[in-house]
């Protein structure tokens, strides 16, 4: 039980450094690090997998979790769906601009892509307040 724990509670602070990680990267790096962004999508369901197997080990039925879990996996699950709309929507959005050659397009596009992943960003540090909260608070 402390052995599946503590590996589960490895597997999904690994998960929430490198999702948050190869978020911050992209915004540092710009739209050439797309690479980041895509790693995040693999990375994702590793991290919400992760979380609902220790809130079954640790807390049993979802009825029973308290109500930091119950917080960080609506913010998990809102994290997921910017990132996949990130990925699947505005950096589509992104390459047909490219493809005009249009600059305003492509600037437009950039900061919408953009503006989704600052979004993410703020989600993961309202988890990790959440994780805290429910830790020490
Ligand atoms: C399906 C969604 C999720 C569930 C059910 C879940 C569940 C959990 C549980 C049960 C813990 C251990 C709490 C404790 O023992 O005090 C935990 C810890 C943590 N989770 Fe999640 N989690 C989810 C998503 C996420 C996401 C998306 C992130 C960030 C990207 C995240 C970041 C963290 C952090 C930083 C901790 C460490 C808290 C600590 O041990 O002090 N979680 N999570």
């Amino acid at each position: 039980m402390f052995l599946e724990t503590s590996v589960l509670l490895g597997i999904h602070l690994a998960g929430f450094a490198l999702w948050t990680g190869f978020l911050i990267g992209f915004l540092l790096l710009g739209t050439s690090a797309i690479r980041l962004l895509r790693a995040c999508v693999v990375v994702m369901p590793m991290t919400l997998l992760s979380g609902w197997a220790l809130a079954f080990v640790q807390f049993g039925a979802p009825g029973s979790w308290f109500w930091a879990v119950n917080a960080m996996q609506t913010a998990g699950l809102a994290m997921a769906v910017v990132l996949l709309v990130a990925v699947f929507g505005a950096l589509m959005l992104l390459r047909d601009a490219e493809a005009t050659r249009d600059p305003e397009a492509v600037a437009t596009a950039t900061r919408r892509l953009t503006r989704l992943v600052g979004v993410d960003i703020g989600l993961a540090v309202l988890i990790l307040g959440f994780a805290l909260a429910g830790r020490y608070g």
